[in-house]
C-alpha cells in the first residue's frame, strides 16, 4: 500500500497487498479506514438472509469467504453453526477476532484456496466480495475453492450489485455524503465521488475526513459488475449447477429494476 501525504494532512491511499484474484482495498488494509467498517456496514437485511439461509439450510458448518470484521461468522457461531471464515486482511480478521463468539469461529488469514476440502453445508460470500474480483480467472478460482469446500449437494450464497440498474451513478459526493460518529476519532465525513467505468469495471474515490484532526484520506476502490449471465457462467465453470436467484433481501425473483444479483448456486 503506498500512502502520499499530501497539503493539508491529506493521504491518498491505493491499493495493497496482493491475493488470488487482484489486490486487497485500503477500506481493508488501512487500520484507521478498517476502524469504520462496522459503523459503516451495520446488521441489516443482508445479514438476516444469511442467518436464516443457514438455519433453514440446517447447515451445520458454514464458510465465510471474505468474512471481513466477522459480523455474520459471529452471528452464525452463536446461533450453533460451526464457522469457519476466512480472509486475507489481518486488520479485518484482528477486529472480528475482538467481537462477542469469535472464541467459536476457525480464522484462517488468506483466500479461498487456504480452506481445503471441509465438506462444509453451506458458504457465503457476504457484503459485495464477488465485486473484488476483478478479472474472471480469480473469480472463477474463488469459486472452485469454495466448491471443493462443500460437500455434495451443499449450497454456495453471494451476491453482486446489478450491473442493468447502474448503481454507480448515485456514488457522488452530493448522494453519498454521511456523517458518522466513530468513537475512536470522532465525526468522519464519508463520501464517493465515481472516477471511471470502463467494460464492468468501476473506479471511484472513497473521501474521508477526519473532522477533529483535519485530516483528509482519499482511498482508491475498483469493483467488477458482472451480468446474472457472466455470474451464471463462472458458476457453472466452477462446478455448480442448480442456481436460485433473487433480486433483493425479500427474495423478490430477478427483474429489470432489480439493485441486487443474490444466488443460492447447488454443488452437483
Ligand atoms: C466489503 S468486505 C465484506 C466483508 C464481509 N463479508 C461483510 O459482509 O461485511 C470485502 C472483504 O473481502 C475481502 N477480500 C478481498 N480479497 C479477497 C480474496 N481474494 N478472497 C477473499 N476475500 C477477499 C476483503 O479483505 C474484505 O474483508
Amino acid at each position: 500500500m503506498r500512502l502520499h501525504r499530501g497539503r493539508r494532512a491529506a493521504w491518498r491511499v491505493t491499493r495493497g497487498a496482493a491475493t488470488i484474484g487482484g489486490m486487497t482495498d485500503p477500506h481493508y488494509t488501512a487500520p484507521r479506514l478498517v476502524a469504520l467498517y462496522d459503523a459503516l456496514n451495520p446488521f441489516a437485511a443482508d445479514t438476516r438472509f444469511y442467518l436464516d439461509l443457514a438455519a433453514s439450510t440446517q447447515a451445520a458448518h458454514v464458510v465465510d469467504i471474505g468474512c471481513g470484521t466477522g459480523l455474520l461468522a459471529c452471528e452464525l457461531a452463536q446461533q450453533g453453526h460451526a464457522v469457519t471464515a476466512v480472509d486475507p486482511s489481518r486488520a479485518m480478521l484482528d477486529v472480528a477476532r475482538r467481537r462477542p463468539g469469535a472464541g467459536q469461529v476457525a480464522w484462517i488469514e488468506g483466500d479461498a484456496t487456504r480452506l481445503g476440502a471441509l465438506d462444509a453445508d453451506l458458504a457465503v460470500m457476504t457484503g459485495h466480495v464477488a465485486q473484488v474480483f476483478l478479472d474472471d480467472a480469480g473469480f472463477v478460482a474463488t469459486l472452485v475453492a469454495a466448491h471443493a469446500a462443500l460437500r455434495r449437494g451443499g449450497k454456495l450464497a453471494f451476491e453482486s450489485r446489478n450491473p442493468v440498474v447502474s448503481p454507480w451513478t448515485t456514488w457522488t459526493p452530493q448522494q453519498s455524503r454521511r456523517v458518522i460518529d466513530d468513537t475512536q476519532h470522532g465525526a468522519v465525513e464519508i463520501w464517493q465521488q465515481l472516477v471511471d467505468v470502463q467494460a464492468g469495471r468501476v473506479r471511484f474515490d472513497t473521501v474521508y475526513r477526519f473532522t477533529a484532526c483535519d485530516d483528509t484520506v482519499v482511498s482508491t476502490s475498483e469493483l467488477r459488475f458482472r451480468t446474472q449471465t457472466e455470474l451464471s457462467e463462472a458458476l457453472r465453470k466452477a462446478g455448480f449447477s442448480e442456481m436460485e436467484w433473487f433480486g433483493d433481501w425479500s427474495r423478490s425473483p430477478v427483474d429489470e429494476t432489480s439493485r441486487e444479483l443474490i444466488v443460492v448456486a447447488t454443488r452437483g
